[in-house]
């Protein structure tokens, strides 16, 4: 009888021991974003809480891989290098993949596709890229579209301008401070859809050459294999496609 109780005690000693150590070591990542692009991420202005594509993406990954998940919000051009500085351990921000950033992060497979748009005002004259010409063209300060933008600056003789985030890039349009924006079809879409007097087009492209959005880590990660496994999970298990219809579909109605 005495033996059993020893027996029971010890058991739940342990089992509590156990109980403790788990919560302890569910650890916490820290995601680095950018909440000025909606519908991939932007501030919910009625909780003040980040929301979108991307962060439902990142719940759904952190939580099967039994991880915590906490959010920092900054500048687009600030998260490689928080990356770098450890400061934090991956990136959502519908950031596209390419050689010059593959050099300072890894990247996660693509999980979804773009394309660059010309956003301007209705009462514009600008119809096509070479209405561009002696116009002022804003992108996002460290973005893929700032390098679109320099590469074709030149071609079609406009004056790439540098902004931070993208709400305030739009109120600048609207403001008439500057002719054009050059940013992402589904981020435009968004936002063409909720004001009156935008209009835009296609940046033409060769070889029909993509822009797609992958996860970005710090160089050497652990946290990419697991993290691209369950995004493969998602695309089957039909998850994808469901956070797609919810953040993309449904704002084209
Ligand atoms: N896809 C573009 C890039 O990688 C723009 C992404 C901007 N993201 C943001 N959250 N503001 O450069």
């Amino acid at each position: 009888m005495k033996k059993i109780f020893m027996y029971l005690v010890m058991t739940m000693i342990v089992s509590f021991a156990l109980v403790a150590c788990g919560s302890d070591d569910s650890e916490t990542l820290v995601m680095g974003t950018s909440a000025d692009y909606p519908p991939y991420e932007s501030f919910d202005t009625s909780t003040g809480e980040i929301v979108g594509f991307d962060i439902d993406i990142a719940r759904y990954i952190t939580d099967e891989l039994g991880y915590e998940l906490e959010i920092e919000d900054m500048d687009f051009n600030s998260l490689i290098p928080a990356l770098e500085s450890g400061r934090i351990d991956f990136v959502l921000a519908g950031m596209t993949p390419d050689d010059e950033r593959s050099q300072s992060v890894d990247f996660s497979d693509i999980y979804y596709l773009a394309k660059n748009l010309i956003v301007t005002t209705e009462d514009s004259d600008i119809h096509t890229m070479e209405d561009l010409e002696g116009k002022t063209v804003a992108v996002q300060l460290g973005s893929i579209q700032e390098q679109e933008a320099e590469t074709i600056a030149d071609d079609f003789g406009f004056e790439v301008v540098k902004l931070n985030r993208i709400p305030e890039i739009v109120q600048e349009l609207l403001a008439g401070r500057i002719d054009a924006i050059l940013m992402e079809d589904k981020v435009a879409e968004g936002f063409l859809g909720a004001q009156e007097g935008l209009m835009s087009f296609e940046v033409p492209v060769e070889d029909d050459e993509e822009l797609g959005a992958a996860i970005a880590f710090p160089k050497e990660s652990e946290l990419v294999e697991p993290f691209n496994e369950k995004l493969i999970e998602m695309m089957e298990n039909g998850k994808m496609d469901e956070l797609i219809l919810e953040w993309f579909d449904a704002e084209d109605e």
